[in-house]
């Protein structure tokens, strides 16, 4: 099976157009939409066509959707800021090399992340408090893309993700939750990111993510689940960071996905034959591309932000020289 590029393009063009906003689902899915945008702007990154989308009008929708009163973005205009939106915001900048278009409000996105910080380490995602390794990820990541970390930002959260690990050397979204492979992309991102990576016991995750692979040759997030191609990506990027992406048959992985593509609308959906989406597209060609871009076309992403390396390179290396 071979990947259907041109469909998937098109699918990426067509998820925002009149028809698509008739539909009751795409009002329900308004408090994700600066998300949904990061997803269909890697996706064509991926497909090495990001320029299908037009450039000013996308900056000016990441610019619209700035909430002055908490700082940081939200998902909408006029939404109230949360952190998932914010990451979501400077990735789509950085990528676009844009940037400097938030000079002026740099201190304040600053602000919004490092007071959702809590004592224990861990961030809330706004001011109503829910707390998730999700959180501490977009904010370290957040931070480092605005050349803001400081250490008593990377000492506490680390310590806090120290605590999510689990008896199986694997991750849950807080102290004592479940191992998820979602969640050990984020835990082992954002250590990667703190340059803290020998807190985790490599071995030891590295096999219960490489035992994630299942008969059908895609990936499950935890024991006993199904495959689904998005855990392509959230395994695949912290074996890839750890350095063993060759302890999962990757080739099989590659067929599992391709087999989850829609050859004739375009786009991804989670298992074959499945309803197609945004996010399952995104990172269906996120894990295609760290399986083996080159065999498939497709542009070389960085495993620990999920951007083109092309933008990760912009970014300053913490720990800082010289420091704060
Ligand atoms: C599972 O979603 C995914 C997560 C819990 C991780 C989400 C990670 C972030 C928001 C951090 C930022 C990520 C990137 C790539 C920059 P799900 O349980 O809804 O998926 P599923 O239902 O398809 O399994
Ligand atoms: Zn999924």
């Amino acid at each position: 099976m071979t990947l259907a590029r041109l469909k998937h393009i098109q699918y990426v063009k067509n998820v925002d157009d009149a028809t698509s906003r008739q539909s009751f689902e795409y009002w329900l899915s308004e408090h994700l939409r600066l998300n949904g945008m990061y997803w269909g702007v890697m996706a064509l990154v991926g497909l090495k066509s990001l320029d299908t989308l037009p450039k000013p009008q996308v900056i000016e929708y990441v610019l619209s959707c700035y909430d002055a009163k908490s700082g940081g973005f939200g998902a909408y205009p006029q939404h109230d800021g949360h952190i998932l939106s914010t990451l979501s915001g400077l990735q789509i900048l950085l990528i676009y090399d844009s940037l400097h278009t938030i000079d002026d409000k740099r201190a304040q996105i600053t602000k919004f992340i490092k007071d959702l910080q809590l004592p224990d380490g861990s961030f809330q995602g706004d001011s109503y408090g829910e707390v998730d390794t999700r959180f501490v990820y977009n904010a370290v990541s957040s931070l480092s893309i605005l050349g803001q970390l400081t250490e008593d930002v990377v000492e506490r959260a680390s310590q806090f993700l120290v605590r999510c690990e689990n008896f199986d050397g694997s991750y849950g979204m807080e102290p004592g939750a479940e191992s998820h492979a979602a969640q050990v992309f984020t835990v082992v991102g954002a250590l990667a990111i703190m340059d803290k990576l020998h807190l985790v016991k490599h071995d030891k995750l590295a096999t219960w993510l490489s035992e994630r692979q299942v008969k059908e040759g895609g990936f499950n997030g935890r024991p006993e689940k199904l495959p689904d191609s998005c855990y392509s990506w959230w395994v695949l990027s912290p074996l890839t960071i750890l350095g063993h992406q060759n302890w999962v048959d990757l080739a099989r992985l590659g067929d599992f996905i391709l087999g989850c593509q829609d050859e004739e609308i375009g786009g991804f959906s989670d298992r074959k034959d499945n309803q197609t989406d945004i996010y399952h597209t995104c990172f269906a060609i996120m894990g295609l591309s760290l399986a083996d871009h080159e065999l498939y076309d497709l542009e070389a992403i960085d495993p620990v932000y999920c951007m083109p390396y092309s933008a990760t390179q912009k970014i300053q290396k913490w720990p800082y020289a010289g420091r704060e």
